[in-house]
Parts: structure tokens; C-alpha cells; sequence
């Protein structure tokens, strides 16, 4: 007898969310680059209404959370990352009230919404920066080195590229981690305390479910800010401790956060989460910041990292594992975010390969992370001519993987244009704003352009070219997290390895077996199941499985 599955099996849909108090632990949150998703008025950049009016598609899709990048007042220095008034809504995205009617919309739809908070440094345009008096309090100014104080206070090296040290005109230096406009704050000042729990509060009581925590493993420096005495110093962020990142100081921020985010838990049961975006150079280091009495979450770049092979897709998942259960958070699974490549084009420009480690990274136990346009299988924009650009570390000559570590392994060319393997290393070409219906650009964003020009051959990756054709990524991410619902296997929960050929992976999860061919050609097993859905047509004749390459299979055992 040939089985043979080629397309996802159409399930009914369970209903909402609501999966009980400890939601998160097998959440799939969708992360929203406000910017890029979808345009309301007509300027070509992404708004708050313009999510609201779309939030059906992520009800649809099947996710649990949205994570909203910020949207907050600000310059755009670092699309948004550079926060001036942290209890505002910039003009560019709308208004208190449109991020109030976003919550409740998204509530009713059974969404919950996860905002960024940005603690370690503000835009240079906040009022405590642009205040000599509360700057020289809240902020990490130095005196130079040299005779007349003309040299930085020490060889740090800003993310994205140069000193990370920059003069001010009464002659002291301040520190920025990120691009000039983003000064560091002082966590030593207890006013830079008070202030974020307040804003904390803030948004807590106008109804969001969590923070995503910026630069998590920043904010606390190591005493007397010494040398590190080398540069290319972004390349060593995540492979070890540095006196400006991954620091030990920084888990008593964390820790009171947590009690503030646990005071929030109501009788019904409502859980806030913190989950941190921190770069520790191992799974164990990383673990820490989500010890029980610390964030819930951390995003897992190593998985992110990992190169598409079998050996070091299962050393990595065993490491993540090891280290998040020594501490009792679940892992949690990234393949792409608004800092890195996209991974259909990381995974060597292959959509076979980026569906299949997508339908891997759904079938692990803990929580799951989608980037917006992943669900459509979108490519790494890689041609933005040089004049739409608006990266920071495109203009700083720094590394596009810098701001979230050595993400991916494109390095810079000398005129600072990264381009190594075909792909543009900086962060605008994961970032162009998502297609929604219609022929051409802009298809469907807005009733306007986009901020940044979209491909010309996109209109057979739409949302609504690809609804309803069972061949297409975005139907099996949507048959994906159907069964991730209707089956209480999948999502938090054991996992284990069965045995596979070289090239090949396969575990079980309670009632489901998933296999991964990492090769790029057919491998055969005995079948183990039954299909349930599969990244590439998978046939099953006389008791043999035949994975066709680089795909990943779903089956019920
Ligand atoms: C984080 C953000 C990134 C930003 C940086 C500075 O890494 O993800 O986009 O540039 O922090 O805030």
C-alpha cells in the first residue's frame, strides 16, 4: 500500500486561546514589527490600526500572543529602539487610544499582546538626556583620556561599529552601546528603578500581557568599565562574559521585575510574562535569567544559530533543553526576527528547508517565537538600494547581526556593505513590509506606498494568493499550530529521540513522532506512524517511510 500526504490536513479549528494560567510555557507568540505590517493612513509605514484591522489573520494563523515592537514616541534613530517618552504612542503609529483599542480587539479575539520595553538605554531626545542636570545622573558620562580628555574613556565598541563612546560639547564622553542617539542609562541610580517599574505599571494596567526585554543582559556594567583589549568586539558578543553585557548584576533587575510582573497575577488566574532577548555565551548562563524568581522566557538564539544538520540541530536542542529544565522555564524556539536574515534565505535560499525547520521548531517542546512573514515563507529582501536604507549599523559601517549578536555569518565588506553568501547583512531586508493581496506593490499593505520597496515578483506570496492553496507555507503553518492545539503532545511536555539514519532526525512527543531529513535527498526509515502533516510530500509503501530531502514529518504514532 502508498500513503502518500502532500498536503496539510485540513483540521477543524479549536477554539481561542485559553490555555490556563501558565499560558506561555507552550505559547506561540507572533512577533509584529509595528513599522512593516500593515499601514492604515495611507503614509507607507505600519500602525497601530493597521494591526488591529489585520489581527483576524493572526486569530486565523493560530497563535496564542502577539509581540508588538515598540511603537512608542521616538526619533526612529533605531526604528523605535530609541525611546523618548515611554508612555507615549509616536504620531507615526497613532495614538494611546489606538493601542487601547488594539489590546481589546486583540483580547476578544482570544490574542494576547506582549510589548517591548527598552531598559538599557533611551533615545538621546528623552527629557533626562536633553537635561544636562538629570543627565549627568541617569546616564553613563566619563571624562576622555589623553591630555585634554580627547581620547574615550575606554576601548569599548558600540554594536553597531565605532567607539561606543561619543563627546559631548562640554567635553565628557557618554556611553551608547547602540548608535550615538541610544545613551546608556545608569542601573545604578535607583531613580532609573522607579521610573521603569513605572512604566512598567503603566502599560500592565492598560491591559498588556508581558514585556519583551530589550537588550536583557545590558543594563548593568562592569565596576570601573575596564578595557577589553581588542576590538571586533560585536563578533564576541554571545560567546562570552563582557564588561557591558551578560553581567551578574543585571539578574536583581530582573528579579524585581518579577515581583512586580507576579503582582499583577489575579484570581482568575492571569499570568504577565518577561521574556528576555539576553545573549550569554551558553545555554546554562542563559538559563539564568529565567531562574523561577526571574523572567519566564529567553529567547533561544542558539537555536536561531544553529547550521541546518542533523548532528548540530540535535546538540543544540539538548543543550537548550538541558539547561532551561535545570532551572524549571521551558524552552523556548526562534528561527527569525526583525535583527537577522530571514531563515529561508539563512538556510541556504531553500523554502524546503525553511518549512521544514519551521514544522521542527513547532513539534519541541516549550514555546515558539514567529517572526511576521515567516508564515509566508518571505525571502531576505537582499537588493534595498543604499539611499531607502535605515539600519544604524549600515551607516556606522557595523555588523547586521551585531544589535542581537553574531546572529548569522555574514561579516562586513570593506566598503560596509555586508554581503557574504549572497545575503545583505544588514537589518532592512528582513524588514520590508509584508504582503497581504493584489498583483503589485504594495500589495495590500495600505492604501499608500511602503517605507521600504517591496520585490516586484511577491504577488504569489500574499496572504490571500497563498489561503486556501494546501501546497503553500502559509496553510502549513496554519495546519501546524491547528495540530499544535488539538494535540496535547505537542507544545510543553517530554520529548524524546528514537532512532533515525545519518542525516535524519526523529523524536517522539506524547502521541506524535516528528522526522527531520536534513539531507538534500530522499532518506528512507521504517514508518513510524501515520502521517499528520508534512513540510514536502512524504510517501509510506510497505511499512517504509520515504522523506524526500530536507523536510520535516509529523506523524501519529
Ligand atoms: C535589540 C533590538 C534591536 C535594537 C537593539 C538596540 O537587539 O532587537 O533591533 O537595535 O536592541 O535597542
Amino acid at each position: 500500500m502508498t500513503q502518500e500526504l502532500t498536503s496539510p490536513s485540513p483540521a477543524p479549528r479549536a477554539p481561542g486561546a485559553g490555555r490556563g494560567p501558565a499560558w506561555w510555557r507552550d505559547a506561540v507568540i507572533y512577533q509584529v514589527y509595528v513599522r512593516s505590517f500593515a499601514d492604515s493612513d495611507g503614509d507607507g509605514i505600519g500602525d497601530l490600526r493597521g494591526v488591529r484591522e489585520r489581527l483576524p489573520h493572526l486569530r486565523d494563523l493560530g497563535v496564542d500572543a502577539v509581540w508588538l515592537t515598540p511603537f512608542y514616541a521616538s526619533p526612529q534613530a533605531d526604528g523605535g529602539y530609541d525611546v523618548a517618552d515611554y508612555r507615549a504612542v509616536d504620531p507615526l503609529f497613532g495614538t494611546l487610544q489606538d493601542a487601547d483599542e488594539l489590546l481589546r480587539t486583540a483580547h476578544d479575539l482570544g490574542l494576547r499582546v506582549i510589548v517591548d520595553i527598552v531598559p538599557n538605554h533611551t533615545s538621546d531626545r528623552h527629557p533626562w538626556f536633553t537635561d544636562p542636570e538629570t543627565a549627568r545622573q541617569r546616564y553613563l558620562f566619563r571624562p576622555g583620556k589623553g591630555e585634554h580628555g580627547e581620547l574615550p574613556p575606554n576601548d569599548w565598541e558600540s554594536v553597531f561599529g565605532g567607539p561606543a563612546w561619543t563627546r559631548t560639547d562640554r567635553g565628557d564622553w557618554y556611553l551608547h552601546l547602540f548608535a550615538p542617539q541610544q545613551p546608556d542609562l545608569n542601573w545604578e541610580n535607583p531613580e532609573v528603578h522607579a521610573e521603569f517599574e513605572a512604566i512598567l505599571r503603566f502599560w500592565l494596567d492598560l491591559g498588556v500581557d508581558g514585556f519583551r526585554v530589550d537588550v536583557a543582559h545590558g543594563m548593568i556594567k562592569a565596576p570601573g568599565l575596564p578595557d577589553i583589549g581588542h576590538g571586533a568586539q560585536a563578533q564576541l558578543i554571545g560567546s562570552q562574559v563582557l564588561p557591558f553585557f551578560d553581567q551578574d548584576g543585571v539578574h536583581a533587575i530582573h528579579r524585581a521585575w518579577r515581583r512586580l510582573l507576579d503582582g499583577y497575577g489575579d484570581g482568575s488566574g492571569r499570568q504577565v510574562i518577561g521574556v528576555a532577548e539576553a545573549w550569554a555565551p551558553t545555554p546554562e548562563r542563559l538559563a539564568l535569567y529565567v531562574r523561577p524568581d526571574e523572567l519566564h522566557q529567553a529567547f533561544n538564539f542558539q537555536f536561531l544559530n544553529a547550521p541546518w544538520q542533523a548532528d548540530a540541530l540535535r546538540t543544540v536542542i539538548d543543550a537548550s533543553l538541558a539547561a532551561t529544565s535545570s532551572v524549571g522555564a521551558p524552552t523556548t524556539w526562534v528561527l527569525s526576527n526583525h535583527d537577522v536574515v530571514r531563515h529561508t534565505t539563512r538556510l541556504g535560499g531553500s523554502l524546503a528547508r525553511a518549512r521544514a525547520a519551521s514544522l521542527l521548531m513547532l513539534a519541541l517542546p516549550g514555546s515558539a517565537y514567529l517572526y511576521q512573514g515567516e508564515e509566508l515563507g518571505l525571502p531576505e529582501v537582499t537588493d534595498l538600494p543604499d539611499e531607502v536604507r535605515q539600519d544604524p549599523a549600515f551607516f556606522r559601517g557595523g555588523r547586521a547581526t551585531g544589535a542581537a549578536g553574531p546572529g548569522t555569518d555574514t561579516e562586513s565588506a570593506p566598503d560596509g556593505v555586508a554581503a557574504a553568501g549572497g545575503q545583505d547583512g544588514f537589518r532592512d531586508g528582513c524588514r520590508v513590509p509584508l504582503p497581504w493581496s493584489g498583483e503589485a506593490p504594495p500589495y495590500g499593505f495600505g492604501p499608500g506606498g511602503s517605507w521600504l520597496p517591496q520585490p516586484a515578483d511577491w504577488a504569489p506570496l500574499t496572504v490571500a494568493a497563498q489561503t486556501g492553496d494546501p501546497a503553500s507555507t502559509l496553510e502549513l503553518y496554519r495546519a501546524a499550530l491547528e495540530l499544535r492545539r488539538r494535540l496535547p503532545g505537542l507544545g510543553d511536555g517530554p520529548m524524546s529521540w528514537a532512532p533515525a539514519p545519518d542525516g535524519v532526525l526523529a523524536f517522539t512527543r506524547p502521541g506524535v513522532l516528528c522526522t527531520v531529513n536534513t539531507l538534500g535527498h530522499d532518506a528512507e526509515l521504517p514508518a513510524p506512524g501515520t502521517p499528520l502533516l508534512s513540510s514536502a510530500p512524504v510517501t509510506v509503501q510497505d511499512g517504509t517511510a520515504r522523506l524526500p530531502g530536507d523536510s520535516c514529518t509529523w506523524w501519529a504514532i
